[in-house]
């Protein structure tokens, strides 16, 4: 981890391996954190943090989701994500809110657990890898299910969640692919590991909602309003694996994926193969977006 040398945690700065908990405390235990992933990047004026205000909306729903009132609001943690991004040198860098129950009892109720709230940064490149971007990945259909949402609140980005996530990026690898596709309990599409997913056929754009057991991406919403204010048709419905099979383009988007096409499912190819033409179209403008070249979109952008 190519990580600032600062952290926030519990209101104050202090030196990144300072920031530490107690084996015993609850989230080690039981997954009970609730967390974000934000990107800062570099543009002609500065750096610029792309949709500051909903990754902590959905950080402090998140917590809420799971009972858990994260001591602070959500100006502080805002301030506190700019704070902590202005303290380090990165031109790119991800940023890392987490809260979660600490050191009190191991008892599964959480009820006098402290709430900790850590805010790091550090530099990441490609997510799924160099070269996923412009080339595309390889998928498989991982034989995990994605969690039930009568198990557990998909559009929470609760900690324990990646679990599920984690058994499938493990086993997609192991077999040769670049990322797993989990499909829901009821055999539709949910998404990737840590990532939404588009589909798209002859023209239009496909993708599913919070039904299918999946996180409500802000990437995914920021498409969506892109392609909407392009005049792409957009239908947000289940999707299944003849849907996605029989794509023309197909493509993840998260904040650490960005927007990377999808090339085949299980060595089937996605139409021709290759990254799709729309594809490129809506990554690049969406990179523009993020670099602050694209002034129409000016206002997802919380300068430094
Ligand atoms: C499971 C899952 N789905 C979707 C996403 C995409 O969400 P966002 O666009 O808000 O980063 C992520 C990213 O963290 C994720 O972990």
């Amino acid at each position: 981890m190519d990580q600032n040398s600062l952290i926030w945690y519990n209101g104050n700065i202090i030196n990144w391996d300072d920031a530490k908990i107690h084996v015993m405390s609850h989230v080690l235990h039981y997954g009970s954190g609730v967390f974000e992933g934000i990107k800062c990047y570099k543009t002609s004026t500065g750096r610029a943090i792309f949709r500051l205000e909903d990754h902590v909306e959905r950080l402090i729903q998140s917590g809420e989701l799971y009972g858990m009132n994260i001591p602070y609001t959500s100006l502080e943690l805002i301030e506190a994500c700019k704070e902590i991004v202005s303290l380090s040198e990165t031109d790119d860098s991800y940023i890392r809110p987490i809260a979660f129950y600490g050191y009190d009892t191991l008892g599964v109720n959480p009820k006098n657990c402290p709430i900790n709230v850590a805010i790091g940064t550090f530099y990441w490149g490609a997510y799924i890898g160099d070269g996923a971007l412009e080339k595309g990945v390889q998928t498989t259909i991982s034989p995990w299910k994605k969690f039930s949402v009568n198990s557990m609140p998909s559009i929470a980005k609760g900690s324990g969640h990646y679990l599920n996530s984690m058994l499938a990026v493990i086993d997609a690898k192991k077999r040769g692919f670049d990322e797993a596709i989990l499909m829901n309990e009821d055999d539709f599409i949910s998404e990737g590991s840590g990532q939404n997913i588009f589909i798209i056929r002859n023209g239009e754009i496909y993708t599913n909602d919070e039904n299918s057991s999946i996180l409500l991406g802000i990437t995914r919403a920021s498409l969506i309003k892109i392609s909407t204010d392009l005049d792409i048709k957009i239908h947000i419905q289940n999707l299944s694996l003849d849907d996605l099979n029989n794509a023309d383009e197909a493509f993840f988007c998260g904040t650490a994926s960005e927007v990377t096409p999808i090339c085949s499912v299980d060595d089937k190819k996605i139409g021709n193969g290759l990254p799709g033409k729309l594809t490129i179209k809506l990554q690049s403008i969406y990179m523009d977006i993020v670099r602050g070249a694209n002034k129409t979109y000016n206002n997802w952008l919380t300068m430094i």
